[in-house]
């Protein structure tokens, strides 16, 4: 085993939307369709390496899996874990082990962001003004260590649905 230095992530992101009561998720699916959401998703994460968990890796349509243009790093604790186009990490620090020195982007789900937020430098958040009943994936809370930097105007989607986009950074103590 190295005893060196290992470079990990100077800069984490978590990225999500939810709609109200902090919903993400229901019976593993985003149970809301904004397309200029989805747009964003892609601005923030192209061209690094995105973490998320298991599960949401299963969530993503076969079209999108790996997501282009990123690596794609898969937490599970499985051993025998494996899928085309993804790397596979057991714990948190490994998945920041392999992403290296480049900015990374959590992008989910529930389990993934709750072990994450802290170690995270930033959050985006898309706010999402719809109910969503039975909902089952429920975003991490956003303690007071967090700063609200950008608080963007309540937009309305081509789908009707309205939302807008909020970003924190960890206050300096
Ligand atoms: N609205 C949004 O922005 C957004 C974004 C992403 C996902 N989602 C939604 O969130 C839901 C999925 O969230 P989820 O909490 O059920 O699942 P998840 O966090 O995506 O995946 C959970 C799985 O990841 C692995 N895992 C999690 N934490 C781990 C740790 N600390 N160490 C090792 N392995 C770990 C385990 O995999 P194994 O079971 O294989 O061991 C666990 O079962 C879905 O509804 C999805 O659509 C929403």
């Amino acid at each position: 085993m190295s005893l060196g230095w290992v470079a990990v992530p100077t800069r984490v992101q978590l990225v999500w939307a939810q709609g109200r009561g902090g919903a993400i998720g229901r019976d593993n699916t985003i149970p809301w369709r904004v397309p200029e959401d989805m747009a964003r998703f892609k601005e923030l994460t192209i061209g690094y390496p995105v973490i998320m968990g298991r599960k949401t890796w299963d969530s993503l349509p076969a079209r999108f899996r790996p997501l282009p243009g990123r690596t794609n790093i898969v937490i599970t604790r499985s051993d025998d874990w494996s899928a085309d186009g993804a790397m596979r990490a057991r714990t948190v620090d490994e998945a920041l082990v392999l992403a290296g020195p480049e900015p990374v982007s959590v992008i989910g789900g529930a389990e993934v962001y709750r072990a994450m937020i802290g170690r995270a430098t930033d959050l985006r958040v898309t706010e999402i003004e719809v109910d969503v009943p039975a909902a089952d994936a429920f975003a991490p809370e956003i303690g007071d260590e967090w700063e609200a930097v950008y608080v963007g105007d309540r937009l309305t989607s081509t789908t009707g649905v309205r939302y807008r986009f909020v970003n924190y950074r960890r206050a300096i103590a």
